[in-house]
């Protein structure tokens, strides 16, 4: 979902901004370009199952330098237009929220798998189901979604990069003359996501201490649901898709297939518990746990080890088939719902335009 979004306007002229998959849209005077970018953790080496977590995958494992190196731009990944011949007048980027801890939802269920393999699971004699009973479970029902630490980093990180790249329109004179703006959903994880987003720009970047942009207002996430959170607002996508039992069907039509059902069967065989304690929801928790544990501590966590290749296959195709139904392709009001988005991104392009004309 979408989070923060920030527009910096130069001299008169707009652009605008807002993170896990994160698009620039930047308007230049004689051409347009679109890039895409992520952003934070440790471990250096992704365990072999890290490509197939869908939307639970960690910035760095799309752009890998960035474990070595942050806050490097790589140049050659991204489209960056002939500063000679063109000036950057305009940047409008819709950024998601750096990573975050599970919700509670999904805390219950990791709480339900992990009491399961710990009351009844059993070894056989690899050791696996022992690594499992003796991993603490450290998610508490408060963390709800919230941003994490090294999610704090992301949203620094990614300002600093981002400010490499613009460095005219993300400049001190700029910022003190307020021709930006930072505007975010009123979700917890977002409202942070912006304020590390600005941090890392101000602070990182621009070298800047706090008292030094006292007053100066556009420092402060401005809140905006109705943009930041179009889907919420749109009353058609509230009724065909979030209150419509139906919708996901599709969704729940492969939590019974003959592909989930062979999962179910190899981890009640690798665990040692009975099938019918096992659910597609459980297992793709125990999968989630695994991602979680990369993109919040940077470690290969035990829970990795109980999933084949095959398996990873089959949770990943799940999740994308709940994006696909819910967020995606599958009906045409879930594109539809980002229309007062997208015209508020366009008019700030169409105005820097017709304004650079002038
Ligand atoms: C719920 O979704 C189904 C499947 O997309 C659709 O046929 C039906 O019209 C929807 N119902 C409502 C009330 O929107």
């Amino acid at each position: 979902r979408l989070c923060v979004s920030m527009n910096v306007l130069i001299s008169g002229q707009t652009k605008q901004t807002a993170r896990r998959v994160f698009i620039v849209v930047t308007l230049l005077r004689c051409c347009s370009s679109s890039v895409s970018d992520a952003g934070g953790a440790k471990l250096t080496e992704s365990p072999t199952l890290a490509r197939y977590f869908g939307t639970k995958t960690r910035y760095e494992e799309v752009n890998q330098y960035l474990l070595q190196n942050p806050l490097l731009v790589d140049k050659s990944l991204v489209f960056t237009p002939d500063t000679d011949s063109c000036t950057p007048l305009q940047i409008v980027a819709v950024i998601r929220h750096g990573t975050r801890y599970p919700t509670t939802k999904q805390i219950k269920k990791m709480k339900q798998v992990y009491n399961l393999v710990r009351d009844k699971g059993e070894g056989s004699g690899d050791g696996v189901v022992e690594a499992l009973k003796s991993w603490q479970m450290w998610y508490e029902d408060w963390m709800d979604g919230q941003l994490v630490e090294n999610g704090k980093t992301d949203m620094q990180n990614l300002a600093f990069r981002l400010a490499t790249l613009y460095p005219s329109l993300l400049s001190t004179e700029k910022l003190r003359g307020c021709h930006m703006k930072f505007v975010t959903s009123s979700k917890h994880r977002c409202v942070d996501s912006t304020k590390a987003f600005i941090k890392g720009f101000v602070e990182n970047y621009l070298g800047l201490k706090e008292d030094e942009i006292q007053g100066v207002e556009c420092t402060k996430p401005e809140i905006n649901d109705e943009l930041m959170r179009f889907f919420d607002h749109c009353q058609k996508f509230v009724i065909f898709i979030e209150e419509n039992a139906t919708a996901l069907n599709q969704v729940d039509v492969f939590k019974t297939s003959a592909e989930m059902n062979t999962v179910l069967e190899k981890l009640a065989g690798r665990l040692q518990v009975s099938v019918g304690d096992l659910t597609a929801d459980l297992v793709q928790v125990a999968f989630y746990l695994c991602s979680f544990e990369l993109s919040i501590k940077g470690i290969n966590s035990p829970w990795c080890k109980i999933f084949d290749q095959e398996d990873a296959e089959v949770l990943e195709y799940l999740n994308d088939l709940k994006q696909y139904w819910k967020r995606g392709y599958g009906h045409a009001i879930n594109s539809r719902s980002s229309c007062i988005l997208f015209h508020n991104i366009f008019n700030y392009l169409d105005q820097a335009v017709s304004e650079s004309e002038r």
